[in-house]
């Protein structure tokens, strides 16, 4: 589903009793499901997730993460995912049979997931293959669609996660001269450069337009990045970061790589929800640190590390509108609706997208 689908979708899913109830009693009543079900059910939570919901969370993490764990967690026949869908739809793919994957709203989606079609890649990849024949390697952020994960299983290629794009990359290219990289060209771009592919040797291909945009010569094209981007994390800007550097020049920026080329080159770390959070674990008290990412997760490093002054480099920085879907209402649903075998919301990808998407997971899998 995509975020137009998503948005046209009532929330009259959710039972008017969830919205009349505290959040002690729903609290309570998460508990008490979360005990009777034990190993059967497992929560996982993206770091991104509301405290309300990341407090039930079995284990968390970032999108590698999760993707392990779901691969590796064989013993529960309730997989209850808190995080959005594209992140169920790959549990999905690395769990069993018989094991559900649910996603308490379906309205959690992800615009950048959106930002590439199967259809549209169909269509860039046709006319790729006519301009560099067989000498690309098809390479996608697992902030896609089950389809696209598919379409670079298929086509030799494999999933990235912001944690492991550099080996990725490095390995596409002992496969194939260039990289087709989707649909985040900012984590492409970041990725690329820091392992010394100039920016003159990477091009952009619009999927709007089904052109390629470049300026030189074809032949020196080594990296194809796909025009997506977060909608969450272009909202960091340059100018953010000059006007800490002179509020604050103290102050060490950390970033996500989904941020732009030139916010990354201009801070000093850029890293995984992961590496933010263990550079965050590692500093010294009374370090100062502007932190670029998504505010749930800013919100929670400030509460846990009172010795450390902590802001986010954008001060009218919002969540991820689509994370924020999963609250303790529907978390609560999903697991009642659990109890009474009425389950809503089962992630199921087809079978033939599964396995192809399995495809390209598991060579990052083995590599991660
Ligand atoms: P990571 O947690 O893998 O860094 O991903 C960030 C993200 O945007 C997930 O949607
Ligand atoms: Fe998608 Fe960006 Fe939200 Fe992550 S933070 S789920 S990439 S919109």
């Amino acid at each position: 589903m995509n975020i137009l689908e998503a948005v046209q979708l009532k929330d009259g899913s959710l039972p008017e009793k969830y919205k009349l109830m505290t959040d002690l009693e729903m609290e309570s009543r998460v508990k008490e499901i979360k005990e009777s079900f034990g190993t059967k059910l497992f929560i996982p939570g993206h770091h991104y997730q509301k405290d309300e919901v990341i407090q039930f969370a079995d284990e968390t993490g970032d999108s590698l993460q999760l993707a392990q764990q779901s691969a590796a967690n064989t013993e529960a026949e309730y997989i209850v995912f808190c995080g959005v869908h594209f992140m169920a739809e790959t549990a999905d793919i690395l769990t069993r049979e018989n094991q559900k994957v649910i996603l308490p709203d379906m309205r959690a989606g992800c615009s950048m997931a959106d930002m590439a079609d199967i259809h549209q890649t169909e269509r860039a990849w046709d006319q790729l293959l006519d301009l560099f024949g067989e000498t690309i390697l098809p390479l996608t952020y697992v902030n896609s669609t089950a389809s696209i994960k598919a379409f670079c299983g298929k086509n030799g290629g494999a999933t990235v996660t912001s944690s492991n794009a550099k080996e990725m990359v490095s390995w596409a290219f002992t496969q194939k001269e260039r990289i087709l990289f989707l649909p985040d060209q900012h984590l492409g771009r970041n990725t690329a450069f820091d392992l010394g592919v100039p920016l003159e040797e990477m091009a952009v291909w619009n999927p709007l337009t089904d052109k390629l945009e470049f300026e030189g010569n074809p032949d020196n094209i080594r990296v194809i990045l796909w025009k997506g981007h977060c909608s969450v994390h272009e909202n960091f800007t340059v100018q953010n970061i000059e006007s800490l550097r002179i509020s604050n020049p103290n102050m060490k920026i950390l970033v996500h790589p989904e941020c732009s080329r030139e916010v990354v080159a201009l801070s000093d770390f850029a890293g995984s929800t992961k590496y933010i959070i263990d550079t965050i674990n590692r500093a010294p008290a009374g370090s100062k640190w502007a932190i670029g990412t998504e505010m749930n997760l800013v919100k929670r490093i400030i509460k846990e590390h009172p010795d450390k002054e902590i802001v986010s480099l954008n001060p009218h920085m919002c969540p991820c509108l689509t994370m924020n879907r999963i609250d303790l209402p529907h978390l609560l649903w999903s697991l009642e609706n659990i109890e009474t075998g009425a389950i809503q919301n089962i992630i199921k990808v087809e079978e033939a997208v599964a396995h192809d998407a399995m495809m390209a997971l598991n060579r990052m899998l083995e590599r991660a």
